[in-house]
């Protein structure tokens, strides 16, 4: 198939207590649910020619197998690593093995909050960071992704 034409393939990667969206605190996270966000998400994706494989996991060595598991086989990914953003580098090291662009995604103001939740040890190796936009920043996430893998594409 003409690579032009292929849709992009996506990985929208989330960590740890992210399946209970919809139980935690409302005043950060809102009342969307994890599956009710994936399908979202998938929507945006597929309205921008992308194909969004959905994984999350509250286990870290589960998390490293499915990066290890994808890497070169997707062309962008979309990353909320939760509460591990602010500390695990062995989480760092397995986005830096995908071998494509990432943006990491939080859906509450973390630049608002405690202290420690402004620590990001992946900030660096993300095309891009949004935070503070509930759903609406996964889609610009993927907008981001697009221009991205677009530019890289080419015309
Ligand atoms: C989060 C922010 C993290 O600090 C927190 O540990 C999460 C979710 C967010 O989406 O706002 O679990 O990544």
């Amino acid at each position: 198939m003409n690579a032009a034409v292929r849709p992009l393939r996506v990985a929208l990667l989330h960590g740890p207590n992210l399946n209970t969206l919809g139980r935690r605190p409302s005043r950060h996270y809102g009342t969307i649910t994890l599956p009710e966000l994936e399908l979202q998400v998938r929507e945006w994706g597929a309205e921008r020619g992308m194909v969004v494989s959905c994984f999350q996991t509250n286990h870290e060595g589960a998390f490293l197998e499915h990066c290890h598991a994808i890497a070169g086989t997707v062309e962008g990914a979309v990353v909320n690593p939760g509460a591990w953003t602010h500390y695990q580098w062995s989480i760092r090291d397995a986005l830096e093995l995908l071998g494509a662009p990432f943006v990491e995604v939080h859906l509450s103001d973390v630049e608002a909050r405690e202290p420690h939740r402004r620590v990001s040890v992946i900030r660096d190796l993300a095309a891009a960071a949004i935070w503070g936009k509930g759903p609406d920043g996964y889609r610009e996430a993927l907008d981001v992704l697009a221009r991205l893998i677009g530019a890289e594409r080419g015309p």
